[in-house]
């Protein structure tokens, strides 16, 4: 088994998420898919939202699943009705896929996107959103974890700043879920997106969204799936639920649906404290090596450990440590763009250790590294 630091990746499923998607695969095969659909129904209609929404701490009705972080998001930010001349507010850790999303908006619908700035630390400047805040902001979008390096930004204090103004505030929280505590109630976000594969160790395919009534009122959808609408003559239609699955569709993958509800209840289930030791023990160890250069901006940080070497490019330090048998993942410049251009980083070695990572596994990785930088 490898030493498995590519959390921010996607995480390794624990048995009993292998255990829902095999058996759930199977009754299908043997039984009929429609058959097992019925057999499921209560977890697949009620208990996996309910469940998800205890991982992030949101209503129930307020959970939409979808078959990605980006899948969610832009279900949701492609369909609010912006006004020209609207400002939008990103940080510079805005992940590169959002980004590409705010930039068609802003072409086709004349918005503003303006970029938060930051103090000399990395932190996000809250005193500048305090004063420059106002009703022609209409959204403001913050990564609760950034995909390219490891701050956590202050989410719920910007949620505090923004509560009295008109803006949605969305939080993009692919790299928090899992790893993080996450309370989409205390943060007061209008939307807050996960990935199922990453932290939380769902499987690949899922995403969900936690969309709140005001912002599901809000959002102009093109079409509503049969789960949830019906033709009711010729000419018309009725839409039967105002909860989040409105923008759902009704077709998905129900194995990986019964993945993503084992994760969430096995994520609940857990007593560890979570990524911290093993993440300052990596960062540790990489920052000892001569020539390594540590991307870690902000005063808070998460299980993300993003670095560059002075002589070998991450790409070659990901493969080597692959070969000695340890999983680490090459973070892009360009898919946190903002942030990697401005410290000058094309690409970076990415390591993300997670709680069930163990102090040997970082030894481990500590000791190919020296060896592979040496
Ligand atoms: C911060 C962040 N947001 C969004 C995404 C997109 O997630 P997905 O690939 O599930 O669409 C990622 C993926 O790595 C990410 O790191």
């Amino acid at each position: 088994m490898p030493v498995h630091f590519n959390n921010a990746g996607a995480g390794l499923m624990p048995a009993a998420v292998t255990q829902a998607v095999t058996d759930y695969l199977a009754e299908e095969a043997d039984g009929g898919s429609y058959e097992a659909e019925q057999r499921h129904a209560d977890t697949l209609e009620r208990e996996v939202y309910e469940t998800l929404g205890r991982v992030i701490d949101a209503p129930s009705d307020d959970i939409a699943l979808f078959d990605s972080a980006t899948r969610a998001w832009s279900s949701v930010v492609s369909h609010i009705p912006f006004a020209a001349g609207d400002r939008v507010w990103v940080t510079p850790y805005e992940y590169a896929g959002n980004l590409i999303l705010w930039t068609e908006l802003r072409r086709r619908l004349d918005l503003r996107v303006e970029v938060v700035p930051v103090l000399p630390d990395g932190d996000l400047d809250l005193d500048w959103m305090s004063t420059h805040i106002g009703d022609d902001v209409a959204f403001v979008s913050v990564p609760h974890v950034p995909s390219g390096c490891g701050i956590v930004t202050p989410v719920e204090e910007i949620g505090k700043i923004l509560a009295p103004w008109r803006c949605y505030y969305g939080v993009d929280g692919c790299q928090a879920v899992g790893q993080l505590p996450v309370s989409a109630t205390s943060i007061g976000c209008d939307l807050l997106t996960g990935a199922g594969r990453k932290f939380l160790r769902g499987p690949r395919g899922t995403g969900f969204a936690a969309i709140s009534p005001r912002l599901r009122e809000a959002v102009a959808l093109p079409f509503y799936d049969l789960h949830i609408a019906d033709m009711t003559g010729g000419d018309d239609y009725e839409v039967h639920s105002t909860g989040a699955r409105r923008l759902e569709y009704a077709e998905r993958s129900n194995s990986s649906v019964m993945g993503l509800q084992a994760a969430a209840r096995h994520h609940l289930a857990r007593t560890d404290d979570g990524p911290g030791m093993v993440r300052e023990a990596v960062r540790e160890a990489i920052a000892q090596l001569p020539g390594t250069r540590l991307i870690d901006p902000g005063s808070r940080h998460a299980s993300i450990v993003t670095f560059v070497h002075d002589r070998m490019p991450a790409r070659d330090v990901q493969g080597a440590l692959h070969t000695a048998g340890v999983n680490v993942w090459t973070a892009q410049g360009s898919h946190t763009p903002l942030y990697m251009n401005a410290v000058g980083v094309e690409a970076a070695v990415r390591v993300s250790p997670h709680y069930y990572n163990s102090m040997a596994e970082v030894e481990t990785f500590a000791r190919v590294l020296r060896d592979v930088l040496r």
